[in-house]
């Protein structure tokens, strides 16, 4: 595993599902963490789960969709811990599930609030501390709905496309300061978004049936994939942008009935 002692990493989204797993793995690499979230009960509950496992974190309430908050939280990062390595851009909203024609306004506003342009105010904040102690690492989340189109979940199709465009754009930008910058794609994984959009459009069975592998993935295997992707191990990799989905977008399948 890899080393992550003297190491710092930042995680948004961290109260719930992937973000969670994430920030406990990255702990578990012996990396302080700082933990940044909307949701205050669920951050506080990551920091204790992080602290019982005898690792260092602290969290704190961000809206990655406010430029203020995010700057704060970058500040807040580099003055508690000393800098920053690894940043997981992982803070998203599904939504609403609804027609292209009645999709709600201002559902899709929030939408790309939060899933654009929270990832851009990320990296923006980020990437000046990187070059400046001299490189880092920096993983987005995309999903499968970024690499296909997909009739019921309009705004967030878009966000995540937006994501993947974002992270080669990054990774270019970056690449010559020693930063590297990819993203992840999940299928379907067991997490509290997936239940939620367990609604007519999505059935539990249809969701079962999208990945090839015959199972829905769980948090920590898209975690083990962003700790690796920061990891000194993907020293070359940059610009990627990896599905994380057991298969899915290998084949034709659709993630709706
Ligand atoms: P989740 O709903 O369990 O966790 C998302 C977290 O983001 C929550 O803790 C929530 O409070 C936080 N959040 C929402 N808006 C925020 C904001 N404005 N500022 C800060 N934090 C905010 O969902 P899950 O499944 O863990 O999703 C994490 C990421 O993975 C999202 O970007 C999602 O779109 C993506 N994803 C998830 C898939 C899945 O199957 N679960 C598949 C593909 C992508």
């Amino acid at each position: 595993m890899e080393n992550g002692h003297n190491r710092v990493a930042l995680v948004t989204g961290a109260a719930s599902g992937i973000g969670r797993a994430t920030a406990l793995a990255f702990a578990a690499t012996g990396a302080s963490v700082m933990l940044a979230d909307i949701d205050t009960d669920g951050g506080e509950e990551t920091r204790a789960l992080i602290r019982d496992q005898g690792g260092n974190a602290a969290f704190m309430r961000v809206d990655v969709a406010v430029d203020a908050e995010v700057a704060a939280m970058v500040a807040a990062t580099v003055e508690q811990f000393g800098r920053l390595d690894w940043a997981f851009n992982n803070a998203g909203i599904e939504g609403v599930v609804s027609s292209i024609v009645d999709y709600p306004e201002e559902v899709f506003d929030r939408v790309s609030a939060v899933n654009i342009k929270g990832v851009w105010l990320c990296m923006r904040h980020e990437i000046p501390v990187m070059i400046e102690q001299g490189g880092g690492a920096i993983v987005n989340t995309s999903s499968i709905a970024g690499l296909g189109g997909n009739p019921h979940v309009i705004a967030y199709t878009a966000s995540k496309h937006a994501v993947i465009g974002m992270t080669k754009s990054a990774a270019l930008a970056c690449a010559a300061d020693n930063i590297r910058v990819n993203a992840v794609c999940p299928g379907i994984i067991q997490t509290p978004m997936i239940e939620r959009l367990t609604v007519e459009a999505f059935t539990r069975e249809g969701f079962d049936a999208v990945q090839p592998i015959g199972r829905r993935g769980e948090p920590e295997e898209v975690a083990a994939t962003v700790v690796w992707l920061c990891s000194d191990a993907a020293s070359l990799v940059t610009g990627i942008i990896m599905p994380v989905d057991g298969g899915a977008s290998a084949g034709s399948r659709s993630t709706t009935r």
